[in-house]
């Protein structure tokens, strides 16, 4: 291996230069730091590549025996944790084609016949983003089955709806949860059009233009799993928009993580007391002993920001970048397998805390009376069986709810000869309806909150996110 001769130049590319780069070209040059991620997927493509380049009568079938025992050695090594990492190399691409020559000589200087980093770096992280993909849709789902089976188990536990943050009207838990779920799926659905959209093959595009040599990217496609060759070199070796719609799937997928963590941590606040997690999922205070601090949800909520600041980071690497490859592009990387990272650990965390939050039946009870929430259901009564317009129904039950709060009652429990001075047509049918279960059940319209209703939906859930169900 010439890499470090003693002029210092690159050995895969330094053929008309004198010298070898600065120090600090090198620091800003090299990305092995972080692309070493991509061996596996870089292995998988030198080998559908070299056996393309033999089948096609570019390489001899020595070279290629010996180019695939190579890649197997090599791939050992990484997956041992044993491969020696040369930071004089610019990449992961580098550093392994380095080491196939340095293993078997002549034969593993022609693997790159046919071929560009330019089209090879698209390839690997396409595969590996692929394969990234793959890995979170199944941890995605597993939330989602955990919300599902608490909202099937709470399909009717009350607790406040809010609009504003204020009380609105009771809702199930169950609702509330699948609210998540039903997110969640269109985040699922998001994920799956990107993983669909990025899977065509950039190689055989080679630098930008694709090649003189009879390459067939047909075949190197489909043995990589694509569903076909990318039609355009020139866009093959430019195009991230694949990153930059994984990387807007997962700021809209975080963003959802942090309304639901963002109300665990209001949920499991003094003044709310909805919910309590157990020592598994919650820190202590190193100064205050009462504490104990749901620092999982407020993880998930922060790492919102460094998702959304993924795809901004992308995107404005990408604006101004006139086709084809720039190294700009190289920057790709980071903010992928960082939005990887943090959502893979978001989700996982949030699946925990879902199996773990404990709800607290009375105090949610409690609170879904809080505010005189059933005052819609008084209304509509008018409406109902009184004919009211809704405007005037709306007026009288203002100044029912103005009277019992100053009798400090709630609703149903407010007397009725006080109702019936605000409007003498009330009679007692009324009271049976103002209380919260009752409220709950006449929501039975499609995709409401009655007890009926949810745990129809939870269950449509469970049976479609159960492993061995049919979608
Ligand atoms: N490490 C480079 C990247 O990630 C690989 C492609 C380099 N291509 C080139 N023409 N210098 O973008």
């Amino acid at each position: 291996m010439s890499t470090n001769s003693t002029s210092g130049r690159n050995a895969q590319w330094g053929g008309r230069f004198a010298a070898g780069p600065a120090a600090i070209m090198r620091d800003i040059n090299s990305s092995l730091g972080f692309d070493r991620r991509l061996w596996r997927h870089d292995i998988a493509g030198s080998r559908a590549h070299a056996t393309m380049l033999a089948d096609a009568g570019i390489l001899s079938q020595p070279d290629l025996d010996a180019i695939l025992a190579g890649l197997d050695a090599i791939e050992a090594e990484l997956g041992a944790g044993t491969f020696i990492f040369d930071p004089a190399l610019e990449d992961i691409h580098m550093a392994i084609e380095s080491r196939l020559t340095t293993r078997i000589g002549e034969a593993g200087r022609r693997l790159h016949t046919a071929r560009s980093r330019n089209d090879q770096v698209a390839t690997d992280f396409r595969l590996w983003l692929r394969d990234a993909i793959d890995g979170l849709a199944t941890q995605h789902r597993a939330l989602m089955l955990a919300l599902a089976t608490r909202a099937a188990e709470h399909a009717a536990t009350p607790m406040p709806g809010f609009t504003h943050l204020q009380t609105a009207q009771p809702v199930t838990l169950g609702h509330h949860l699948l609210a998540y779920v039903e997110m969640l799926a269109r985040d699922a659905g998001r994920l799956a059009d990107c993983r669909a959209r990025l899977n065509e093959c950039p190689l055989g595009a080679a630098a930008l233009a694709g090649t003189g040599f009879p390459i067939d990217r047909e075949a190197t496609a489909s043995a990589l799993g694509f569903s076909h060759p990318m039609a355009n070199s020139i866009d093959a070796v430019s195009a991230r928009d694949f990153a930059l719609e994984f990387l807007a799937a997962a700021a809209i997928a975080a963003t959802h993580l942090s309304r639901l963590a963002e109300e665990f941590i209001l949920w499991c606040s003094a003044p709310f007391r909805f919910i309590t997690f157990s020592d598994a999922f919650t820190t202590g205070s190193s100064i205050m002993p009462q504490k104990r601090n749901p620092d999982a949800a407020e993880l998930v909520r922060g790492k919102t920001g460094r998702i959304a600041g993924n795809l901004m980071s992308l995107l404005t690497v990408m604006k101004g970048l006139p086709l084809a490859y720039a190294k700009d592009m190289q920057e790709d990387k980071e903010p992928v397998f960082d939005t990887a990272d943090a959502w893979c650990l978001s989700l996982a965390a949030m699946a925990g805390m879902v199996r773990d939050m404990q709800p607290n039946l009375p105090r949610l009870r409690e609170a879904a009376g809080d505010g005189f929430a059933t005052a819609t259901d008084l209304a509509d009564w008018l409406v109902r069986t009184l004919n009211l317009p809704f405007r005037e129904a709306h007026h009288v039950t203002g100044r029912i709810v103005a009277r019992a709060e100053a009798l400090n009652r709630t609703l149903d429990t407010l007397p009725l000869t006080e109702m019936q001075a605000i409007h003498p047509g009330i009679d007692a049918r009324v009271q049976s309806l103002l209380g919260i279960d009752a409220s709950l059940a006449s929501r039975a319209s499609l995709g409401g909150t009655a007890p009926t209703r949810v745990a129809e939906q939870a269950a449509a859930w469970l049976a479609r996110l159960t492993p061995d169900a049919t979608p």
